[in-house]
């Protein structure tokens, strides 16, 4: 047998795999990590060495790996069924999944489109939306607003409305401009601004961009209060609800990419909800499968839908498609999940936990180096930065935050911080002791990083 060593996986990974996100050739002075099990909010190493995946594994994990409704409803799946083409065909994991997402989501979203990942949600909103108009007469309608610091994805479609140049610089030519409109990120707020304040101020010049582009808008969209990709920024709730209301008065969809912040993550199940409004599309992912499997689903509304209904030969069907498209075991997955959220007071217990959270880093305010400590439900950030009195930021190439992650990972923390924003947005099933744990190793690694 060959040996399973951390040093001779990593040696046979760093031979034939190109990892995501990643420079490779920073491998040759950080080590590729093996992880060969993983419990609750543990991961274990070939080693044998165990680490919090206090970062949820990228967002997806939301209850905790191998979570044992998951993991037994996915073993009862498969010896029934592993999986169908979704075209011509159903399954009870599909229908049944949809039913309740429709039943759990916002009011009047009504159907539910699958795809297989984040990335793919997005492209179908958006193909959706500029289709719908199409449909209705509206050709000039090609162009979508989305925020600044939004990140959507990084297939093309997804990239086009993404703004985070690290991702999205490098192949502007081959994308579609889309019209930004500012952020209503607290953290950019004016002096003395309060985040409502802020959300106000960027509605009034959301609004004005409206009154120019709607003619030719297929729709806005957004990451609903927290923008995660840009640094955790963080936005009041009351930007959403006038969102819904302008789109309505500029005949414009209102897509929600809670891609991110969905099942739980921001205090409510959906982020919408805090604001009571209802996207005309709704992409959900990651935590729709408690993070076991790729799946994505994108929520709308029968307005939508009856758009595209109609004899084959109007040439007005949806005819996207992917091959894992409402995969029967993520589905079953994604039923598991949200049994767990109707079986479990998931949400009482996040806010005891996100309350420990957020006493437990209050302390980092004082900090020298700290500019900001903010928190949505489960996710809580902490900006660094050179200057705390004019927040100059410390140069990106200085890379601060990967000391801090360099740091952790030796402490047996995954944290993975954002360029200059160290956060935390661990699985529920994490307990006040090993937030505790994740804490101190973050301050420890933020003295060490600022240092
Ligand atoms: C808000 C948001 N939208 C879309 C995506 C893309 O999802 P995926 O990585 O599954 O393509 C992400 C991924 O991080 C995200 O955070």
């Amino acid at each position: 047998m060959l040996p399973r060593s951390n040093a001779a996986l990593a040696a046979r990974d760093l031979a034939v795999v190109w990892h995501p996100c990643t420079q490779m050739h920073d491998h040759e002075t950080q080590p590729m990590l093996p992880i060969v099990e993983a419990q609750g909010v543990w991961l274990t190493d070939a080693d044998g060495k165990r680490y919090v995946d206090a970062v949820s594994s990228w967002w997806t994990n939301v209850l905790g790996h191998r979570h044992p409704c998951i993991v037994a409803a996915l073993k009862d799946q498969l010896d029934r069924l592993d999986h169908v083409m979704l075209a011509g065909f159903t399954h009870e994991p599909a229908l049944e999944l949809a039913e309740e997402l429709v039943r759990v989501a916002p009011p009047g979203l009504a159907r539910v489109f699958y795809a297989d990942n984040g990335s793919s949600a997005i492209e179908v909103a958006l193909k959706m939306s500029f289709h719908y108009w199409l449909n209705l007469g509206r050709a000039g309608k090609t162009r979508f607003i989305a925020l600044t610091g939004s990140y959507h994805g990084e297939t093309l479609g997804a990239l086009s409305v993404t703004d985070v140049p690290l991702y999205s610089a490098t192949y502007a030519p081959l994308l579609t401009k889309p019209i930004l409109a500012p952020s209503p990120d607290a953290y950019e707020g004016a002096p003395g601004e309060t985040p409502a304040g802020t959300a106000a101020r960027r509605l009034g010049e959301l609004r004005a961009l409206l009154e120019r582009h709607a003619h030719e808008t297929c729709a806005v969209i957004v990451e609903p209060l927290v923008q995660c990709a840009a640094g955790m920024r963080m936005y009041d709730a009351s930007y959403l609800a006038g969102l819904r209301r302008l789109c309505d008065e500029f005949d414009v969809h209102f897509i929600a990419d809670e891609i991110a912040v969905g099942f739980g993550r921001t205090g409510t199940l959906f982020a919408c909800e805090q604001a009571r409004v209802t996207p005309d599309f709704l992409c959900l992912s990651k935590g729709l499968t408690g993070g076991t499997l790729a799946l994505s689903a994108v929520l709308t509304t029968n307005a939508v839908y009856d758009a595209f209904y109609a004899e084959y030969r109007a040439g007005k069907a949806f005819l996207h498609s992917h091959s894992f498209t409402g995969n029967p075991l993520a589905c079953r997955a994604a039923l598991a999940t949200l049994q767990v959220f109707r079986d479990e007071p998931v949400l009482a217990n996040n806010r005891a936990l996100a309350a420990h959270l957020a006493q437990r880093l209050a302390p980092l305010r004082d900090h020298p180096n700290v500019a900001d400590v903010r928190q949505t439900g489960m996710i809580a950030a902490v900006e660094l930065v050179r200057d705390r009195a004019t927040r100059e930021p410390f140069p990106a190439h200085e890379r601060r935050g990967l000391a801090c992650y360099r740091y952790a990972l030796d402490e047996g923390v995954v944290l993975r911080p954002l360029g200059n924003v160290v956060y935390i947005m661990p699985p529920y099933a994490i307990t006040t002791d090993e937030i505790d744990l994740v804490v101190d190793t973050a301050m420890a690694g933020i003295a060490l990083a600022v240092r």
